[in-house]
């Protein structure tokens, strides 16, 4: 009998050696949030706590928490096959089905998809993917890699180089050939890549809503310019859904809002809803024909938990769920809901504006002048808002909102109310209180 349970119980040791991603381990190693539970909307720590869950945990919870058919569905996987590799010609049957839900939902024709274990590796896959494409197509001096002002496309080497948040790209940039633009110029894009030279350019990355930059969505025709002006250059518009993906912007690639199709699109997060670590890229056909239909070309590439059997089931039984209760047509509704409930949040002091409106997703932009007094404003509300029942994140200079999809209008009014009352603590006390520290995000 396995001692598992037993050991689930034990209370964590204070004063673990965990080294937290994002995190000042100088403040968080004497303070912890340690959860133990979670259901739908809701999440538990180990003082027993409760808190609404308004950020499906980083983005990915879109089915809500403690989907026992998930749970049980990866144990029978674990239980027949537990994993083997998908190198060469190994397969197994979860990845085999589930490369084939996932492709036949992408908006693009023919599409083959390489998976992954999370959004950064997928992030390297499709720029190694852009060059080894031109590279078999004769056409090797196509190297450059496009991305835009506050872009995220996670942390790996490529993800740093990409990063359009500067502070994410201390150590890096590690990946050469990558330039800049703006976030919402489609005449910028296309004035760029006329002075690089489009015979130098391989791919344009681009967030349809940009999420961890702070909840940006795209101004009416800019998706669909920027698009039309890779088109026009022969450059592959790369679209990362890794949180637009799986229901949070009412459909599947969150791209498929502005009538794109796209050459490459990266998923992971909302694939499983986190139930298991998943990524990877659908590959439009044309972009897969030189490794697919020419012998002896391989894609040197490849991670070892790629097409893990557990991971895929949950993908799976995610999409079933997804479809089952309607969950795309409910982000569609509830994206409207979470907007004008953040709009209530304009009064507040502490609050300038809010964002939102594309996708069950948004944000509140803090007040610039008490940021200037207190740069870690965002960190403090962030534990305010904690205090009283609520989980919201801090992204620079705003907080951001994305519940799970299943999420109803009463816990949206809960959250906002939540968040006010955090704000209400903050300014209620005396300014000299507020912490002059450095925000972690
Ligand atoms: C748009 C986008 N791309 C890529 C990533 C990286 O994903 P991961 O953290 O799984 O490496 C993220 C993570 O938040 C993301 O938001």
């Amino acid at each position: 009998m396995s001692t598992f349970p037993e050991h689930d119980l034990r209370p964590a040791p204070a004063g673990s050696s965990m080294w937290h991603p994002f995190a000042d381990m100088h403040a968080v190693k004497s303070s912890r949030t340690t959860l133990v539970r979670a259901e739908d909307v809701w999440v538990w720590d180990n003082t027993g706590a409760r808190y609404l869950d308004g950020t499906a945990s980083l983005w990915y919870t879109n089915v809500g928490h403690g989907r026992a058919e998930i749970v049980e569905a990866i144990a029978r996987q674990l239980g027949t096959l537990d994993a083997y590799q998908c190198f060469g010609d190994f397969a197994n049957e979860p990845a085999l089905r589930l490369a084939d839900e996932i492709a036949r939902r992408a908006p693009m024709d023919a599409g083959k998809v390489f998976f992954t274990s999370g959004g950064g590796d997928s992030i390297e896959t499709a720029a190694k993917l852009a060059r080894a494409y031109f590279a078999a197509r004769n056409q090797p001096d196509r190297t450059i890699l496009l991305h835009r002002e506050h872009s995220y496309h996670g942390t790996h080497g490529v993800g740093t180089a990409l990063a359009g948040i500067d502070p994410n790209r201390v150590g890096g940039p590690f990946v050469p050939d990558v330039v800049r633009v703006p976030a919402f110029d489609a005449e910028a894009l296309d004035r760029v890549i006329g002075t690089l030279g489009a015979d130098r350019v391989a791919a344009f990355f681009c967030e349809p809503v940009i999420g961890a930059g702070g909840v940006l969505a795209p101004p009416p025709g800019y998706i669909e310019a920027a698009a039309a002006v890779c088109r026009r250059h022969g450059v592959l518009f790369v679209a990362d859904a890794v949180i637009c993906g799986f229901g949070r912007l009412g459909n599947w690639f969150g791209i498929e809002r502005f009538g794109v199709r796209p050459d490459i699109v990266v998923f992971a997060k909302g694939v499983t809803s986190g139930y298991q670590p998943l990524g990877g890229i659908v590959a439009a056909g044309h972009v897969a024909e030189p490794f697919w239909d020419e012998p002896g070309r391989v894609l040197r590439h490849g991670q070892t938990y790629a097409g893990h059997p557990a991971a895929c089931v949950a993908g799976l039984v995610n999409i079933e769920i997804l479809e089952r209760d309607g969950l795309l047509d409910r982000a569609l509704k509830m994206e409207t809901v979470l907007e004008q409930a953040l709009q209530t949040l304009v009064d507040h002091p502490l609050v300038d504006h809010a964002r939102g409106g594309i996708g069950f997703l948004g944000a509140i932009e803090l007040d610039a002048d008490r940021l200037a007094e207190a740069p870690a404003l965002p960190a403090t509300v962030m534990h305010a808002v904690r205090r009283n029942g609520a989980l919201i994140r801090p992204m620079g200079t705003a907080m951001g909102f994305s519940p799970p999809l299943t999420a109803t209008e009463e816990h949206i009014d809960l959250l906002v109310d939540t968040v006010r009352t955090g704000l209400d603590e903050i300014h209620r006390a005396p300014r000299s209180s507020l912490s002059n520290g450095r925000s972690a995000s």
